[in-house]
């Protein structure tokens, strides 16, 4: 009998990880036991349980309260994520042909709910801070430009926070976007735990956002695939909004997830909001400890940045000059079972959530401690990963369903991409389909794959080739 996966995470399991990484429960209970309860309260639609497809009950309640504390009108739970909960709230505010301006530095969400819904979509970036090697924020004025030269357009989409913890200002944001009578829909993906602290930055939601979406798994204690979509105005049709997310769920969605946002969410309105509050004040610590170790860097933000408008703390953005991130995040595993959540080139990534104990930091600290003193220190380890502009040939929904051939890269120059191409880090698209390939673009894509860079949507053994429209 062969089971690969449950033999892998029972290894997993007795590795006992200290874990920097989603899901924000870092393998704890916090309200429920859930062994306790698990398979039997597994259950479907029965008397009582109400149904997420027309809720008038039990789950009708649990999204209210989950409204009131997260500062919404109405909560839609997702039980297939932020990425799901993007597609619905998209198909909610707009209809086919619309267009919409999103970052270009969107999650393959985005994109792919344009696709679905047929969207025409136009690009704002996002700055890409030099000196510090990383997408910082969007600037408030590039939208307002955008907003006065094409007046077709219906949505602005923001990722925010972005993956690093950085904000942009969303409240200036938000308002020029009303000021054109325009609907904000915002990926909320990394910030569902922003309205428990003052320490935090603003939720999007405290500033009139129309639509917000979080993934409650990342950063609070819930399940993986446990998501929540909030409406912030009355600008969303709410009985829209309710058809989508029938059209996109499954018809069985589960109640170990619903039961987990509801936990997640009532946890935090007790002892959750006072441990949160008890960690960001040891992440402050462990940010100045580790920015006073010889050849140890901690991303805390740029003054001279002013699309930085605020950074979230709980996201430890840090290096040791002369090595890479990516090594970094290599050792931590393998010599100190540290488990970050992502590393790049310059950068290595610890997310903490409020279940971290106090443990976890310290040995942070050591790790870091240790690896740095015998680490090279030198030179410094920062490669350049600011991706050339992009130009939309074709509708991303048109190219996306065209025939397609696979070319070497070389031939690919001045031809239409049908697919995405997307480096991992940081999981932005290089390419998406209907975008014209560009020289600059594949000597991007030769430059990442020579430092190691693993790069989804090429084809080949050697990830030579690229899919074009024919
Ligand atoms: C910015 C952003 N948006 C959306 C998503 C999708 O979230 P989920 O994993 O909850 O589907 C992610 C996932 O990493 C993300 O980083």
């Amino acid at each position: 009998m062969k089971t690969p996966i449950i033999d892998s995470l029972k290894i997993l399991q007795r590795k006992n990880e200290i874990s920097f990484h989603t899901p924000g429960h870092k393998g704890k209970d916090t309200l429920i036991e859930w062994t306790k309860y698990i398979p039997n309260i597994d259950t479907t639609e029965l008397p009582g349980m109400d149904n997420l497809h027309n809720a008038t009950g039990i789950i009708k309640e649990s999204q209210q309260l989950a409204a009131k504390t997260f500062g919404a009108l109405e909560t839609i739970y997702s039980v297939n994520g932020t990425t799901g909960g993007i597609y619905i709230a998209l198909a909610a505010i707009t209809n086919p042909g619309d267009k919409i301006l999103i970052q270009r530095d969107s999650h393959k969400s985005m994109y792919n709910a344009s696709i679905l819904n047929r969207l025409d979509i136009e690009y704002i970036y996002a700055n890409y801070n030099e000196a510090h090697h990383m997408y910082t924020g969007v600037n408030p004025k590039s939208i307002e430009l955008k907003l006065k030269e094409d007046p077709d357009i219906k949505v602005v989409a923001i990722t925010y926070p972005n993956y690093y913890g950085i904000c942009s200002d969303i409240k200036k944001i938000a308002e020029i976007v009303h000021n054109y009578d325009k609907i904000l829909l915002v990926d909320e993906a990394h910030g569902s735990h922003f309205v428990f602290s003052d320490k935090l930055p603003l939720s999007s939601l405290e500033v009139h956002a129309d639509i917000t979406i979080q993934s409650t798994h990342k950063t609070l204690p819930s399940f993986t695939q446990t998501s929540m979509i909030h409406v912030g105005t009355h600008r969303v049709n709410i009985e829209k909004l309710k058809t989508m997310s029938s059209l996109y769920q499954t018809t069985s969605p589960s109640y170990l997830f619903m039961a987990s946002l509801e936990a997640a969410r009532a946890y935090m309105e007790g002892e959750g909001k006072g441990r949160l509050d008890r960690n960001i004040d040891i992440i402050s610590y462990l940010t100045d400890t580790l920015q006073r170790i010889y050849g140890a860097y901690v991303f805390t933000g740029a003054e001279d940045d002013n699309t930085i408008y605020d950074k979230d703390i709980t996201k430890i953005l840090f290096g040791i000059k002369g090595i890479t991130g990516t090594n970094l995040s290599r050792m931590l595993m393998e010599d100190y079972n540290i488990y970050l959540e992502m590393a790049d080139f310059n950068y290595a990534l610890a997310l903490a959530s409020l279940m971290n104990e106090k443990s976890d930091f310290e040995m942070l600290i050591k790790a870091v401690e240790n690896i740095a003193k015998h680490g090279p220190n030198k030179s410094s380890s920062s490669i350049n990963l600011h991706m050339p502009m992009s130009r939309i040939v074709l509708p991303v929904y048109e190219a996306f369903y065209s025939n397609k051939k696979a070319v070497a890269l070389k031939e690919s120059i001045g031809r239409v991409s049908s697919s995405f191409i997307i480096p991992y880090p940081p999981g932005i698209p290089l390419i998406c389909p209907g975008e014209e390939i560009t020289e600059e673009l594949v000597d991007y894509i030769t430059f990442s794959l020579s430092k190691g860079i693993d790069i989804i949507g090429l084809i080949g053994d050697n990830k030579e080739k690229i899919e074009i429209i024919e």
